[in-house]
């Protein structure tokens, strides 16, 4: 079972049981975590799910799209070399990712 620790901006942590083949945007706003908001449900044109992804885990994912390094421009917080969009983020088996939610989503 997948797993994802969520930072939030206050400092406190959350862990969440993810399910396979769901997005880091969609396991949050499913458990609750606030900080992510997801505004259009993952259709790439808010940017309100933006995360800051560990370094060591940026590895894991391709990287962005056209679409979505589009959207990275549009943050309310400021975009650094690990920012991804969490709707863009499929979960796999046996992942344990760690994200920080920026202080702003829109
Ligand atoms: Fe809108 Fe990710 S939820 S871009």
């Amino acid at each position: 079972m997948p797993k994802v620790h969520y930072a939030k901006p206050d400092g406190t942590q959350v862990v969440i049981d993810g399910t396979v083949g769901d997005s880091v945007m969609v396991t949050a706003v499913r458990n609750g975590v606030t900080g992510i908001v997801g505004q259009c449900g993952g259709t790439l044109s808010c940017a309100t799910c933006h995360v800051y992804l560990a370094p060591a885990e940026h590895d894991l994912f391709d990287p962005p799209g056209e679409d979505e390094d589009d959207m990275l421009e549009c943050t309310a917080s400021d975009r650094e070399d690990t920012s991804r969009l969490s709707c863009q983020l499929e979960l796999r088996e046996g992942m344990e990712l760690h994200v920080t939610i920026p202080d702003e989503q829109v």
